[in-house]
């Protein structure tokens, strides 16, 4: 049997756990907080005493560090690697800095999740060079598949825009969600109402639009009259820049992912 070992065990970690816990993977983690070991070991992984015992009886490597202690975690690995594939989820952690740390020719797999990977609907954009062999890829692509959806991209740059789309995105959704329910509030509606309304109206979309039937630009315009209260509604988001405030903040959110890699 497989075993996937998580350097770190907290929410990213516990995600991937409740994901996987009724696979074939043996799970295993180690974090130097044991309230976290408590949460990985209910939620079905095995605990380890250390990063090196984890890493010791696996064959994938899952580093869910927050990025400020990948490097001491792949120290503390790097000598007992040998043959097994690294996966980093940790944001703006770029493969050279990995590599920089662990032997030569480790295959290295770099993973954007994004947060509603925590109840399994989360998108995860993912980069491998050209080292990394298919069945290697392969096998991060059934990893990440546990919490969500999975997109490869073919240039580590690219996990720049990953990150300032889907790895941001969640909160440009809950701004809109948080700026309608304020909006409904201020017309004279309870809280719970306009609650209830803006958030299944926010799910029925997303619904409508992962159908796939058409584009959301299309589904826009199919529910837009002419002269109606969308027309009226969107006319005015046009008049206020929405899709140049939308475009810069990505394009902001990108530089700022470029900026924390580099740093
Ligand atoms: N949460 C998300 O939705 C999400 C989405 C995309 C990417 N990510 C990436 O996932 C990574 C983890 O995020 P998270 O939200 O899961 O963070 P978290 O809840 O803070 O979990 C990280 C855990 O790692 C532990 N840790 C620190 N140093 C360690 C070491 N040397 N060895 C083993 N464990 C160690 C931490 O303990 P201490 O508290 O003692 O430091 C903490 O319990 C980040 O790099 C983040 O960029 C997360």
């Amino acid at each position: 049997m497989s075993r996937i070992a998580f350097i770190g065990a907290g929410k990213i970690a516990q995600a991937f756990i409740q994901g996987l816990r009724d696979s074939s993977w043996e799970l295993i983690a180690f974090d130097p907080q044991p309230e976290m070991l408590k949460i990985a070991e209910k939620l079905g992984a095995k605990t380890a005493k250390s990063n090196i015992d984890a890493v010791s009886k696996a064959e994938t490597v899952i580093i869910c560090t927050k990025p400020d202690k990948v490097q001491g975690a792949l120290i503390e690995i790097s000598k007992h690697l040998e043959n097994r594939l690294v996966i980093s989820v940790a944001a703006g952690t770029t493969i050279d800095q990995i590599e920089a740390v662990l032997k030569e020719n480790t295959p290295i797999i770099r993973a954007m999740p994004n947060t509603p990977a925590l109840i399994r609907s989360g998108i995860t954009g993912l980069f491998a060079r050209k080292e990394v062999s298919e069945l290697q890829k392969n096998l991060a692509e059934k990893i990440m598949a546990s919490i969500g959806k999975t997109i490869w991209v073919t240039s580590e740059q690219e996990l720049n825009i990953v990150t300032a789309l889907s790895g941001s995105g969640p909160a440009y959704f809950f701004l809109l969600m948080e700026y309608m329910i304020e909006a409904g509030r201020e017309e004279g509606l309870d809280q719970e109402v306009v609650e209830k309304l803006v958030i299944q109206t926010a799910l029925g979309a997303s619904k409508m639009a992962d159908l796939g039937l058409e584009t959301p630009k299309k589904l826009k315009e199919n529910v837009t009259s002419p002269g109606g209260t969308t027309e009226a509604a969107l006319n005015s988001y046009k008049e206020d820049n929405f899709k140049e405030a939308v475009k810069k903040a990505v394009r902001l959110a990108k530089l700022k992912s470029i900026e924390l890699s580099e740093s």
